[in-house]
């Protein structure tokens, strides 16, 4: 099964990073940083069609499971991947064969907050965009992580529900 995991920070090197460095260690699994594209706000005219979306979509496209990582901001997912998310839309409506291309594929979600309450106080909530995008573009929804960074490491909790994570979407 080929794996892909999409970092979706306003920092490269922050603490979502963290997160993604250990889970890319356990699934040996493909990474790309959302920062090093050019991605534009959705446009229904598409005058943004030659911007980095399509070609990178394409990429996305060709793997079996797709782990989108965000930090918490605002209580949603952040902006850059946000943005990303809408310009799917360009895959429904401008480039059909490459959304058709994601029915039957695998997506999961982890997000990194600042704090341990805060993030289990909205996880039903914050799972929803990527549980209903994924089962309208016809994908099966593996599951969610949860994972806070209070100071500079993963906590050994955190680590813990990271495991439970890799363990139940690697299956
Ligand atoms: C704009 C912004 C909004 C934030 N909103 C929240 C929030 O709603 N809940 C939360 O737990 N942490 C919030 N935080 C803290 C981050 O989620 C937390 O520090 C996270 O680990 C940062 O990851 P990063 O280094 O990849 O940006 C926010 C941080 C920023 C910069």
């Amino acid at each position: 099964m080929e794996v892909l995991i999409i970092q979706g920070s306003a920092r490269k090197y922050g603490n979502t990073n963290k997160i993604v460095n250990y889970i890319q260690e356990k699934l040996d699994c493909d990474f790309i940083d959302l920062k090093n594209y050019t991605i534009s706000n959705y446009d229904y005219d598409s005058r943004n069609k030659n911007d980095d979306f399509l070609p990178l979509m394409r990429e996305v496209a060709d793997y079996d499971l797709i782990i989108f990582a965000t930090p918490v901001y605002w209580y949603a997912m952040s902006g850059i991947m946000k943005t990303f998310f809408d310009r799917i839309t360009d895959c429904l409506k401008i480039e059909k064969e490459t959304g058709r291309k994601l029915r039957g594929k695998q997506m999961a979600m982890v997000c990194c907050g600042s704090d341990k309450d805060a993030v289990l106080a909205i996880e039903k909530e914050f799972e929803m965009p990527f549980r209903e995008s994924a089962s309208y573009l016809g994908m099966d929804y593996k599951g969610s992580g949860y994972t806070w960074i209070a100071n500079e490491d993963i906590s050994e909790e955190v680590i813990q529900n990271l495991d439970k994570f890799i363990a139940k979407i690697a299956k």
